[in-house]
C-alpha cells in the first residue's frame, strides 16, 4: 500500500514584490521567490530579517502591504497549506497516535475509524515515527516532537509545507535527519520552505533564500551562494552580510546574471508512488536529478517597481496575474497528470529597464536545455 496520497499541487508557490510594514517600519521590501512542487527551499537570515513575517504572508495569515502570493496560480487557501510554527502546538501529554487521531477527527471527518487509524500509521511511517507512536510526546526527543508536528500538518495532504525554524534546539544529527525528511516530503510533490538557523544541511535544499532586513540578498542554488557571498561556508554568509547594506546586497543580487537562469529553472519531475508503497518520488529535483525541459515564460512576466523608488507597487504597473505570465499549463486542465507543467514567472523586484532581452532568454534556455 502507499504510505500517503500525494498532494495535488499542480503549480509553484510564487511571491512577487512583497512588502510588509509594522510599527512604521518596512519589514519586507520587494521580496520575490518561487518554489516548485518537488523542491525544498531553505530560508536563512539574521534574527529580525523578516523570515517569520514572510512566512505569514506566504501562508495568507498576513496580508502584505503590496505584492502578491499565488499557489498553483491562485491565492493560497488554508486547506492547501501546512504550517509548522516555531513553537509546537501539540499536547505533550498525548501519544503521537492519540494526537494524530484527534486531529484527524477534526481535519479529516470523512474518514471512518479504521481509515483514520490506517492514515495515522501511514503518516507515522512517512515521518519516521512508527516506532514511537505510543510514547507520550513529552518523552520524545526534540526532533521526534517536531516530526509529530509535521505529521499533523500532513493530515490534510497539503501541497505546500512551511516550517519556521523547526531545527532550533536540535543537535546537528537530528537537524540533518529532519532536513532529510523535509527533502523527502518535497520529493513527493510538495513545495517545502524551511526557515532555519542551521546551515550544515543547506546543500540538501534545491533553493536558498537569504533575507536581510526584509530584502532578498540572494535567491538561487545553495552552492552558488558561497561564491555570491565570497564565503567558504554557509555559516560564513552571516558574517559577510554586514559588509554591504541590505539595499546593496539586493541590488547586486538583482544584477547577478545567474539569477535569471535560476528563475528559469526546469520544473522538477514528480511521479506518483508505485503500488509497493515507494512513496514519492522518483525522478528529479536536486542538482543531480534529471530535469524536464520546461516551457517557461520566465523572464517575460512582471517585475515590480524598483524598491528604491517606491516601497509599494505602483497601481499603474499592477496587472492581472494572467497578464503577467503567472499561471498553469497542462496541470490545470489535467489535474491528475503525474507531471506538472507550469508556467513560471519573474519574481518581481526588478525594474523593467533591466529585463533581459530575447537573446539572453534564448541563452538561458540553451544552458538549461
Ligand atoms: N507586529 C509587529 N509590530 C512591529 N514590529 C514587528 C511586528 N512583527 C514583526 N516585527 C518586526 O519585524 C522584524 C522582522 O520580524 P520577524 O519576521 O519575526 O523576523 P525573523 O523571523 O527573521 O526573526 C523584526 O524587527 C520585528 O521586531
Ligand atoms: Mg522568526
Amino acid at each position: 500500500m502507499t504510505t500517503s496520497p500525494l498532494p495535488a499541487l499542480s503549480g509553484p508557490l510564487v511571491a512577487r514584490g512583497l512588502t510588509a510594514r509594522a510599527g512604521g517600519n518596512l519589514i519586507l521590501d520587494g521580496v520575490g521567490l518561487s518554489i516548485h512542487p518537488g523542491e525544498l527551499c531553505g530560508l536563512i537570515g539574521p534574527s529580525g530579517a523578516g523570515k517569520s513575517t514572510l512566512i505569514r504572508c506566504l501562508l495568507g495569515l498576513r496580508a502584505p502591504d503590496s505584492g502578491e502570493v499565488s499557489l498553483a496560480g491562485a491565492p493560497p487557501r488554508a486547506e492547501g497549506v501546512g504550517y509548522v510554527p516555531q513553537q509546537d502546538a501539540i499536547h505533550r501529554a498525548l501519544t503521537p497516535r492519540q494526537a494524530l487521531d484527534f486531529a484527524a477527527q477534526l481535519r479529516r471527518p470523512e474518514l471512518d475509524e479504521a481509515a483514520r487509524g490506517a492514515r495515522v500509521v501511514a503518516l507515522a511511517k512517512d515521518v519516521g515515527l512508527e516506532e514511537r507512536l505510543d510514547v507520550r510526546i513529552h518523552k520524545l526527543s526534540g526532533g521526534q516532537q517536531k516530526r509529530v508536528s509535521v505529521a499533523l500538518e500532513l493530515l490534510t495532504e497539503p501541497g505546500l509545507l512551511i516550517l519556521d525554524e523547526p531545527t532550533s534546539g536540535l543537535d546537528p544529527g537530528l537537524e540533518a535527519r529532519l532536513m532529510e525528511l523535509l527533502r523527502r516530503l518535497a520529493r513527493q510533490g510538495r513545495a517545502v520552505l524551511v526557515a532555519t538557523h542551521a546551515t550544515a544541511s543547506l546543500p540538501m535544499c534545491d533553493a536558498l533564500l537569504v533575507l536581510v532586513a526584509g530584502r532578498v540578498a540572494y535567491f538561487g542554488p545553495p552552492n552558488d551562494a558561497l561564491a555570491f557571498f565570497k564565503a567558504e561556508s554557509f555559516g560564513q554568509i552571516f558574517s559577510r552580510l554586514p559588509l554591504r547594506t541590505p539595499e546593496a546586497w539586493a541590488k547586486v543580487h538583482l544584477q547577478d546574471p545567474q539569477r535569471a537562469g535560476f528563475l528559469a529553472r526546469p520544473v522538477p519531475l514528480v511521479s506518483r508512488p508505485n503500488n509497493e508503497g515507494n512513496a514519492g518520488v522518483v525522478s528529479s529535483p536536486g542538482p543531480a536529478g534529471p530535469r524536464r525541459r520546461q516551457t517557461t515564460n520566465l523572464l517575460t512576466s512582471l517585475w515590480a517597481p524598483p524598491r528604491s523608488s517606491s516601497p509599494r507597487s505602483r497601481p499603474s504597473e499592477k496587472a492581472a496575474p494572467h497578464e503577467r505570465g503567472v499561471g498553469l499549463a497542462g496541470a490545470a486542465q489535467h489535474p491528475r497528470r503525474a507531471i506538472s507543467r507550469v508556467l513560471g514567472g519573474g519574481l518581481g523586484e526588478r525594474p523593467r529597464a533591466r529585463r533581459p532581452g530575447a537573446a539572453h532568454r534564448r541563452a538561458v534556455r540553451g544552458r538549461l536545455g
